[in-house]
């Protein structure tokens, strides 16, 4: 059985922080709801984890959970509001700050004998980030830790296995955030960190084969990470029974379509490849409103794969290559969903086909990790995210065969480029984006009137904020004088240097 350690999360930012942690000790951990804890089937659990939250413990609407009935039955660690939560419901005070605590702290006393602060000493670095305070302990509660302005910086149940830290020691900048959770998971809940991702190709494998029995199953393949070692995951699971679709909606980049089709053949992947880019250009011709080439992109991608997967006889599952942060619900403060799970574009609902998701669980890095040790080669994996409409969202304006093919030729050298000077893996994501504008330029004697491209290079963990990068002026000379020697109808070429937010990683 699966021991795992339990996040319940009260809508804090940093939660996935938290299981990100944990899972870095090699201890599988999952994120729940505040208010979805499995009472009654609980196999497996050894531990829980009481997330942040922006609410105030004091508040009417504010987030509760049973914590009697918790510990009587697992070690807690209740973090910021977590554990605000505790010596607030148990009898102590929490009250507003005189004023909100961020950033830097030190502990100025530490009570290294107890298990939790087992080789802590005074003067660890800790991240504050809190506006309410904890003013009283409740009763048989002592402290552990404080700094300079917080005096219940860290406390501890004296009869029951309750911790609290007002700290964040799942943020970088809690210099001992991974000695504290190790002593928590390990020394105190009795982790024996054995998740790895070979231990999760077996017992996935062995899931999916009991799930899915002598089933047939068809996963979309897009060319990304997610969705091929989703693939390759299942085939060992289930071999040929599962059938990949790869669509060609012809703005994939230049002979991307050939050689990845290639790639997951070498794999032993059974895949169907669609050249279906007639019907793309098609929907698409005049289309120049972003949100609509997205729509009418994502409605053909439906159809064609429909027609494709529904000439396999009996197929009952839609197999997606989902990973963790798709999945995780964020509360609001409302209570309300923010973030739901999703799905491509409602497909399992349209072909009537049950759900398999079997990367749902992981991170990206994990997803990698998985996708290394099931020998995939190193290219797929630590390939750049690009989105599923392709080149599409980075012509500006409509949309034309000749214009991808520019896009195509000029995106080639970019990439090319990154990879012969060592600077592709150090960059998130990067392409060339093809700009609605010509503008006047000299090749030899001649007067030329042509195409601006601007190249897009970020450095970013998750897409959610991105800085652009700062690749060295010698490269950035180069890919320009090879982009405008090379490819016709170019004549400028521009460097994005802004960083999202407030743009954007793709420019539509
Ligand atoms: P933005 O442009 O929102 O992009 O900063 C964040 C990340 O998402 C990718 N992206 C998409 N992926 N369909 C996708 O599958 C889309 O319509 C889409 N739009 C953006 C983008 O490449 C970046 O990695």
């Amino acid at each position: 059985m699966q021991e795992k350690i339990i996040i319940l999360d009260f809508g804090s930012q940093t939660t996935q922080l938290i299981a990100r942690r944990v899972r870095e000790l090699n201890i599988y951990c999952e994120i729940l709801p505040y208010n979805k804890f499995p009472f009654g089937n609980e196999d497996g659990i050894i531990g829980v984890i009481l997330s942040g939250s922006p609410l105030s413990v004091y508040d009417e609407k504010a987030f509760r959970v049973d914590l009697p009935r918790l510990a009587a039955s697992y070690p807690l660690l209740g973090i910021c509001y977590g554990a605000q939560l505790m010596a607030y419901t148990l009898g102590g005070a929490v009250e507003p700050a005189p004023s909100r605590e961020y950033g830097r702290a030190h502990l100025s006393e530490v009570d290294s004998a107890d298990p939790l602060f087992k080789g802590i000493e005074p003067g660890a670095q800790v991240w504050m980030s809190h506006g309410d305070t904890i003013t009283a302990l409740p009763e048989g509660f002592r402290v552990l830790a404080s700094t300079p302005e917080v005096h219940f910086a860290a406390f501890r149940s004296a009869d029951r296995p309750m911790w609290g830290v007002q700290f964040h020691p799942e943020v970088f900048h809690s210099t001992c955030g991974m000695e504290l959770l190790r002593n928590f998971t390990v020394g105190i809940c009795g982790a024996h960190c054995t998740w790895s991702a070979e231990s999760f190709i077996d017992s996935t494998v062995e899931e999916l084969r009991r799930q899915l029995g002598n089933d047939k199953v068809v996963l979309g393949l897009s060319g990304g990470v997610d969705s091929s070692v989703a693939a390759v995951l299942l085939n060992k699971a289930i071999g040929s029974r599962l059938t990949c679709i790869f669509v060609d909606h012809g703005m994939l980049r230049k002979d991307e379509f050939a050689s990845v089709l290639r790639d997951y053949e070498c794999l032993g992947l059974n895949v169907i490849g669609v050249d279906a880019s007639a019907r793309f250009f098609k929907d698409l011709e005049g289309v120049t409103e972003p949100e609509r080439k997205r729509k009418i992109i994502g409605a053909d991608f439906i159809k064609v794969f429909d027609e494709e997967a529904h000439k396999i006889e009996d197929v009952k599952w839609l197999a997606q290559g989902t990973i963790y942060p798709d999945c995780i619900e964020s509360l609001s403060i409302t209570g309300t969903v923010i973030k739901s799970h999703h799905n491509v574009g409602g497909l399992p609902e349209k072909m009537k086909l049950s759900l398999c998701e079997p990367l749902r669980l992981l991170f990206k890095d994990e997803v990698r990790a998985v996708g290394r040790a099931l020998g995939m080669p190193e290219h797929l994996i630590t390939r750049h995210p690009f989105p599923g409409p392709g080149l599409a969202v980075r012509i500006l304006g409509d949309i034309t065969p000749e214009k991808v093919r520019i896009l195509q030729e000029a995106d080639h050298i970019f990439i090319q480029g990154l990879r012969d000077s060592g600077l592709y893996d150090k960059v998130w994501q990067a392409g060339v984006i093809l700009l609605p504008v010509q503008s006047v330029g000299v090749m030899g004697d001649e007067r030329t009137y042509e195409r601006a491209v601007a190249l897009r290079a970020v450095t970013s963990t998750d897409a959610m904020t991105a800085d652009w990068a700062h690749l060295p002026y010698e490269f950035l000379a180069n890919v320009s004088n090879e982009i405008i020697r090379k490819v016709r109808g170019v004549n400028r070429v521009c460097y994005d240097i802004s960083s999202k937010p407030p743009a954007t990683i793709e420019w539509e």
